[in-house]
């Protein structure tokens, strides 16, 4: 008893020395997240910030038995494993792991793991930031968590191993599948970390043509019309029947300004209505 509580003291005392944050920076009306680790650099973190609001909150410090803090779009929340320790990958995979668009990635070393790219303030990169699934669980596309038990049986953990990538299977794409998800595809590039593959994604209902090089999003058309590309929305897919009487699909892109609405299943100008735009054609003519 005397020596948890001497514990609790010294973790508090640290914490007053330490803290990076308090609830006055965190709980912020905008914030996104009811909790946050207290330290910026959630490496340094030693308890969560709980919010209740507008600038109000406490700091309650981790446990023992879950000493470290990570950071998640849900909130953050104290934990056992260190979120930062060299075999967790945290800092090489960010900066090994290249964005090839926005959206959710598996990490190709490691399936317990998977990145989220978004882009920078100024849209000019790709900016990853790495996540790990719970304990147990692996990188699933097709679950809303995108993390889902490891099951052996199921081999349900996907890696990808570039190894003896030599310089000429550069354009030789490698297809990986989570169940009936065949959305994600990798490629060993000679001349980067042999080591690390480029991951892709194809839109949803959309497999990969891994025969093309650059490999071509095929949608899996089961009508004749035009689909959205729900990676893009100024692009969409026109599927029609071709000459051996199969579905076939092209990817089109939308004019200048103008996106495509899958209610409509056609283009609509983006910024003006559409009357604006009708009124300026008929000026012209
Ligand atoms: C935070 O942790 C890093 C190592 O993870 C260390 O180099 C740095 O000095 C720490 N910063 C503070 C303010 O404690
Ligand atoms: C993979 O990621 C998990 C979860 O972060 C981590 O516990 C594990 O050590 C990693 N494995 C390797 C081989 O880096
Ligand atoms: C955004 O652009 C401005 C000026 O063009 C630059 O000063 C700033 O560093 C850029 N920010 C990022 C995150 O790249
Ligand atoms: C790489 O090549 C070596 C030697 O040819 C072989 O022993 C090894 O199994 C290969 N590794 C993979 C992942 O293909
Ligand atoms: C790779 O391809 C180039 C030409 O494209 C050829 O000159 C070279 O010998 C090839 N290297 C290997 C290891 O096959
Ligand atoms: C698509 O068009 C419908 C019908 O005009 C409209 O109600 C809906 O808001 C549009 N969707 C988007 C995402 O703009």
């Amino acid at each position: 008893m005397e020596i948890k509580t001497a514990v609790i003291l010294i973790s508090l005392l640290a914490l007053v020395n330490c803290q990076d944050r308090t609830p006055a920076d965190v709980c912020k009306s905008d914030r996104t997240k009811v909790s946050f680790c207290n330290d910026q650099n959630n490496c340094n973190a030693t308890a969560v910030i709980l919010c209740f609001g507008n600038g109000l909150g406490t700091t309650i410090p981790c446990a023992n038995s879950q000493p470290y803090c990570i950071v998640s779009d849900k909130g953050d929340s104290c934990t056992s494993t260190n979120p930062c320790s060299s075999s967790s990958s945290n800092g090489g995979a960010t900066s090994l792991f290249q964005c090839t668009s926005v959206g959710y990635y598996p990490n190709p070393l490691n399936c317990s793991q998977y990145f989220f790219c978004s882009t920078n303030e100024n849209k000019t990169e790709f900016v990853p930031t790495l996540y790990n699934c719970p304990n147990g669980n692996v990188f699933s596309p097709s679950t809303g968590s995108y993390c889902t038990r490891y099951n052996s049986w199921l081999n349900n953990c996907k890696t990808v191993n570039c190894q003896n990538a030599t310089q000429n299977v550069t354009q030789k794409y490698i297809q990986i599948s989570y169940g009936f998800n065949s959305q994600y595809y990798a490629l060993c590039i000679a001349g980067n970390d042999p080591t690390y593959p480029l991951i892709f994604v194809c839109p949803a209902n959309t497999v990969p043509n891994l025969n093309s090089f650059p490999a071509i999003c095929d949608y899996r058309c089961w009508r004749t019309g035009f689909f959205e590309n729900t990676l893009d929305n100024s692009k969409y897919f026109e599927c029609y029947i071709n000459n051996y009487l199969r579905y076939e699909s092209i990817e089109r892109t939308c004019p200048e300004g103008a996106y495509f609405n899958s209610t409509k299943s056609e283009c609509v100008v983006k910024t003006r209505s559409f009357n604006a735009a009708v009124n300026d054609a008929r000026r012209r003519y």
